[in-house]
């Protein structure tokens, strides 16, 4: 092969692992799926949810459960926490949460539990 050939080989190399260097960097310093969902989750509450409950601990005289308290409970999973948003209940004006909008308030409610 000749010089030239070899230079473009070589150039071309070094593009390609520049590329993948650049996509590795954007991932590690992009936010997780996970963290995505949290953080738009906590902005679908603020809007929804905060008129009621609190995010963190009050003294409980507010007209709705912490949502922090309710995180704590150990009988708060995933699952209860979706099923409870698509489910309508009493004292909740019938907010219609789509379920992609369920499974993200539900991210961000665990977000809050507290290791105790
Ligand atoms: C108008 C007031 C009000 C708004 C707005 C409201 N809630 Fe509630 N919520 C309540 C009250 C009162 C309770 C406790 C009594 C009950 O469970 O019916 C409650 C209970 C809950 C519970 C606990 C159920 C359990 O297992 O005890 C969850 C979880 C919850 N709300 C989530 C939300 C989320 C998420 C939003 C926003 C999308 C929201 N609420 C908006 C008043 C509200």
């Amino acid at each position: 092969m000749s010089r030239r050939t070899w230079i473009r080989i070589l150039i071309g190399l070094a593009i390609a692992l520049a590329a993948l260097l650049l996509v590795r960097l954007h991932n590690a310093g992009g936010a997780t799926p996970e963290q995505d969902g949290v953080s738009a989750g906590r902005r679908l509450a603020e809007a929804w949810c905060r008129e009621c409950h609190a995010f963190e601990l009050s003294d409980g005289s507010g007209r709705a459960p912490d949502l922090v308290r309710i995180a704590n409970r150990t009988s708060t999973t995933e699952l209860s926490l979706k099923v409870f948003l698509r489910t309508n209940h009493r004292s909740m004006p019938n907010l219609i949460i789509a379920p992609d909008q369920a499974d993200i308030l539900a991210q961000f409610i665990l977000s809050l539990k507290q290791d105790r």
